[in-house]
């Protein structure tokens, strides 16, 4: 099932019908439209102004085509924005008004605001409920994106007291559960506080925790508001939203993903590549560069299926080079395709790609997209059609779901904290958790990204790679679980207000692994010492915590000075240090023998997906690779022997 991200907007009336008679020669199935066209649907106050949309709806309705609506949120038109100034968020950093001029220049907390985006969307989805054509919603566009789920307005900051008043009650127990004695910040009441920002120097844990809480709050009131207004006037249609990873939103994507049908994931593969490596891992960027790294897509793609209901979506897919990446490299030839491939493998139902034709003017402009601007088509259509066939030759069935007997929990809490209380440059949560994520899905492990409160009954283990804030209810759920449990380091550290737990790290987890942190330290990343296990040496650097009163438990691995780094009982496994991706590789692969979990034996650069009875093999090196399986399978596609660049596909018979 195919798509694309259409502007009719952007392009002469006359050019409409010949578009859709392409859309659907290629094989697409749905159109999404209108994110961005407040201002034309609505050029002024309360005149509306549809006749354009409905005659490119009914255009691309005559080939077929099934439409995708957006609520045109993203991007309030200028008259709005001078009737109703509040509307425009507030710079945390310099305490600056952010202007009109590009997107997403609104501020959660304005009232105006809301009421004007509830009004736009409640329009449009009368307007729209019942044209045959139309079958579903998105909201906004990447909400949150661009910085913009923190603001630091007036009207940001009542809302915040307002929402510490309705969580604490009285302002004594904010004292006490933040601790304000420290450096005399104690408060007698909710109006005097400010939001953390723009002070001497750092603010307070406590207060940037309840302040990144609270703005998640903020954007989740804001939506779910929004899918309210749509299922009432469009309830027989799908309401979805495309979404980025949670690092860049700031938000509560599990909460967020909650009251929508299925969640939807914009697939940039180099643009994500570069903005994850360009300035920290030069040899894996400059390798990848063209390709996108072998795990990046695919742990975005395991992450939505996490948070999505049905079965996700790509609602965008790169098709070309993007303009937004430090630098912008071309899609080697058949990345596409491969992308494409990489998608259905990890579960997407649909893809959509972005754009159908390359913008002529505006931020991007330099932008690929299906067509070019001269109408011609792109090497991206001539992949998307291979795709198609491929897919249909091979009888893919998306319908089929990826089982997963591996977890990873995920939460932005925790990312939230490791944020706020860095303690070290060189701990990155995302690149920890990724850096798991790499060695299981080296050994062709397929994983499922959970968060603390879902059944862990499915798994054999669960990994947790960064947890600093558990509560009881998440250990009484482990204890109870026949899954194995692996911890690294800061799980269990912290209180639910960032503070430090009573009796030590990992705090409530001792209840599943006898064990304290006495100590720990953070160190360069350049200064890695060695990490002895089974009789190999490995690397233990970053973050690393000393062991003490270790009871019931086996020596997994030690520092280089024969301390505990890596302790393990039955039910759980506590990691002390951050290490390398070989020590994790060589862990799991322990793991994953005594608790027959199937791997492969993947050269570098090979990865392997199972949905259902079908797996694919991917190749992200410059030279074709062997793929080697006990199980016994058939090619559908390619064999065994993948090219480089290459894609296979195989059944398990
Ligand atoms: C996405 C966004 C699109 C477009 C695209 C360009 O993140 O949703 O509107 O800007 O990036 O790659």
């Amino acid at each position: 099932m195919l798509g694309v991200c259409y502007y009719p907007e952007h392009w002469p009336e006359s050019m409409w019908q010949q578009d859709a008679q392409e859309m659907k020669a290629l094989g697409l199935t749905y159109v999404r439209l209108a994110e961005f066209a407040w201002s034309k649907i609505e050029p002024q106050p309360l005149q509306y102004n549809f006749t354009w949309l409905d005659k490119a709806i009914d255009t691309l309705a005559q080939e077929g085509l099934k439409i995708v609506l957006c609520t045109p949120t993203a991007t309030p038109p200028k008259w709005l924005i001078d009737k109703f100034p509040d509307i425009l968020p507030v710079d945390i950093h310099t305490g600056q008004v952010r202007g009109f001029g590009s997107r997403r220049h609104y501020d959660f907390s304005s009232e105006n605001y809301h009421r004007e985006s509830m009004r736009i969307s409640e329009v449009m989805a009368k307007r729209y409920a019942k044209h045959p054509a139309v079958v579903g919603w998105q909201t906004d566009n990447e909400i949150a994106c661009h910085d913009t789920a923190h603001s630091g307005s007036e009207n940001a900051k009542k809302a915040f007291q307002t929402w510490l008043k309705n969580k604490y009650a009285n302002i004594d127990a904010l004292n006490s559960a933040w601790g304000t004695i420290f450096w005399s910040m104690e408060y007698q009441s909710f109006e005097q506080i400010e939001l953390p920002i723009l002070a001497v120097t750092e603010t307070h844990p406590s207060h940037q925790l309840a302040y990144r809480r609270f703005s998640s709050d903020q954007v989740l009131k804001y939506h779910d508001d929004m899918v309210a207004v749509l299922r009432k006037f469009c309830p027989n249609h799908f309401v979805t939203h495309n979404f980025i990873p949670m690092v860049d939103t700031q938000t509560d994507n599990f909460a967020l993903a909650n009251k929508l049908d299925f969640a939807c994931y914009d697939n940039y593969p180099l643009g994500r590549t570069d903005l994850f490596f360009a300035n920290t891992d030069t040899e894996n960027f400059s390798r990848y560069m063209r390709t996108g790294h072998p795990d990046f897509s695919s742990c975005s793609f395991d992450h939505i299926r996490g948070i999505s209901k049905g079965d996700f979506w790509i609602m965008e897919q790169q098709p070309g080079p993007v303009n937004w990446g430090h630098h912008n490299p071309r899609p080697l030839p058949g990345m596409v395709r491969f992308w494409s491939w990489e998608a259905v493998a990890h579960g997407a139902a649909t893809i959509c790609y972005f754009r159908w034709r390359q913008a002529a003017f505006a931020q991007e402009q330099m932008h690929a997209g299906i067509k070019r601007v001269d109408n011609s088509k792109s090497i991206a259509w001539y992949e998307a059609e291979q795709f198609r066939d491929e897919l249909a030759k091979t009888g893919f069935d998306l319908s089929a779901k990826v089982k997963s007997q591996v977890a990873i929990i995920m939460s932005t809490e925790n990312q939230w904290v490791t944020e706020v209380e860095r303690q070290g440059d060189s701990f990155n949560q995302q690149r920890v958790e990724f850096e798991y994520y790499s060695a299981l899905r080296q050994l062709g492990i397929d994983v499922d990204f959970i968060s603390s409160s879902n059944d862990f009954s499915k798994y054999k283990l669960v990994v947790a790679p960064c947890l600093p804030i558990v509560d009881e209810d998440f250990v009484t759920r482990c204890k109870a679980s026949n899954a194995h449990f692996i911890f690294g380091p800061r799980s269990g550290s912290k209180t639910h207000e960032l503070t430090l737990v009573p009796n030590l790290a990992p705090g409530l987890l001792q209840a599943l692994i006898k064990v304290k942190v006495s100590s720990v330290e953070t160190l360069r990343e350049d200064c890695s010492e060695a990490l002895m296990f089974n009789s190999q040496t490995y690397v233990s650097n970053r973050w690393r915590e000393e062991l003490i009163e270790c009871e019931g438990v086996d020596i997994v691995a030690r520092y280089h000075d024969e301390q505990a780094a890596v302790v393990a009982n039955k039910q759980a496994t506590y990691i002390a240090s951050l290490t390398d991706i070989a020590f994790l590789k060589a862990l799991f692969v322990q793991y994953a023998e005594q608790l027959a979990i199937n791997t492969y034996e993947l050269p570098a650069d090979l990865r392997v997906s199972i949905r259902g009875n079908f797996g694919v093999i991917f190749n992200y090196a410059d030279k074709a690779q062997v793929f080697s399986s006990t199980n016994h399978i058939e090619f559908v596609l390619g064999d065994g022997n993948v090219p480089a660049y290459g894609v296979s596909v195989f059944k398990l018979v």
